[in-house]
């Protein structure tokens, strides 16, 4: 391969053998096609028209004046899908598309990746197969009847916990036997390169249209910008947009929440150390014996023990700084954007809403602080309400 896909010491492809001439074959097409004219033109034509960008930048004037200072949401709520992964899977669709392949696999934790995949293979007429953890596949029912109404076929994992890391378990196994004509979609900026190189490169669009709508509407760069980290395609897409501004701080929130099965949090960068999963090294969840942690939070799309490579460089070179919020303050947060605001956020995305709420009256009124707000909440409304029983 011609670069590593290295961040610091973290990256990297860890991959069995069969895998590696898949990977470098991706890598080779991605350079190929990331520039090329109609491949760009097409992916333009269909984030403009099929999937909506450019998203709005929204101040949230009431949660403002709830926290006393100047709060502005970026919406990729409002994308086609309901997240921000259709930036991605629009990308890597198209890739699939250019490289030839028919057929597409994902893996999903909260099932937008998964419901993202799902419109794509049906826009652009490919069979599509996605792997979900047991547990997901029940706490997030609705995405699920979504991806089999858009044709794919859904296949519940077992697993330790039948969440996220058993799904890119069982999509990496069955990748590992149907290569040729299969591509996989991955939705996250993590596991092995060339996957964060692209997923960043595709979720760019979220930093770059911030940037310059925040200059527009606030007057100036945000001093903070915060977005939830799961495996961190959201983080890294917005982040990306600022990280050559040296005074603008970048904070990613992972779930802090413990859940009651395993009484174990999901925030490997807070707490983490270095270790391989699902062929990257990263900051990892495990016990002295290397072996994976089970991770267990309100919020399916956190619930994973690792994260992509470049959060770890980021995390040790001091350039952002990773802190966690607890399921309590999530579920808190929700209500109230809910209340001030009339916006439903996806419990994933309220992690960063909830940290900022936390700020409340500890920074100065001027202060300007972007939060990506990733996704919608209407998968989430079940979740909260087992949680927060409306009266
Ligand atoms: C709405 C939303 N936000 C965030 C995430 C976390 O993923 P990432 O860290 O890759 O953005 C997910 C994952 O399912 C999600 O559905």
């Amino acid at each position: 391969m011609k670069h590593k896909g290295r961040y610091g010491d973290y990256g990297g492809y860890y991959v069995p053998e069969v895998l590696i001439g898949v990977l470098e074959e991706l890598e080779e097409a991605f350079d190929r096609f990331r520039d090329d004219p109609a491949f760009v033109a097409e992916l333009a034509e269909l984030s403009t028209h099929y999937a909506g960008r450019p998203t709005p930048l929204y101040h949230a004037k009431r949660f403002s004046q709830h926290v006393g200072f100047r709060v502005y949401l970026k919406r990729e709520d409002l994308l086609h899908g309901g997240a921000h992964k259709v930036n991605n899977t629009l990308g890597q669709g198209l890739l699939a598309k250019y490289m030839g392949k028919t057929k597409l696999i994902a893996e999903t934790g909260a099932g937008q990746h998964g419901l993202a995949t799902a419109m794509i293979g049906a826009l652009l007429g490919m069979e599509t197969k996605i792997f979900m953890g047991v547990t997901d596949v029940e706490r997030q029912s609705v995405n699920v009847h979504k991806m089999k109404l858009c044709g794919a076929e859904v296949v519940p994992v077992e697993g330790a916990t039948g969440t996220l890391k058993d799904a890119i378990n069982d999509a990496l196994r069955y990748w590992t036997a149907h290569v040729t004509d299969t591509f996989y979609l991955f939705g996250t900026a993590a596991g092995p390169h060339p996957y964060p190189t692209i997923v960043r490169h595709f979720q760019t669009c979220i930093g770059i249209e911030a940037r310059r709508q925040c200059i527009e509407q606030a007057g100036r760069l945000p001093d903070l910008v915060l977005a939830c980290i799961g495996g961190g395609s959201n983080a890294i897409g917005i982040f990306a947009g600022f990280l050559d501004d040296k005074d603008v701080k970048l904070i990613g929130v992972e779930a802090g929440g413990r859940g009651l099965r395993t009484g174990q949090h999901a925030a490997s960068l807070v707490a983490g150390t270095p270790g391989i999963l699902h062929g990257a090294r990263a900051y990892l969840l495990q016990d002295e014996n290397g072996q994976v942690l089970d991770t267990e939070s309100v919020s399916a799309g956190l619930d994973y023990p690792a994260v992509g490579p470049e959060h770890c460089y980021l995390k040790d070179t001091g350039r952002a700084e990773y802190v966690a919020a607890e399921d309590e303050e999530v579920l808190e947060t929700f209500g109230l954007l809910a209340r001030i605001e009339g916006i439903l956020p996806a419990l994933e995305s309220t992690h960063a809403l909830a940290y900022v709420a936390g700020l409340k009256g500890k920074l100065d009124p001027d202060t300007v602080v972007l939060v990506n707000l990733s996704g919608r909440g209407d998968k989430d409304v079940g979740i909260v309400e087992q949680h927060r029983p409306l009266t």
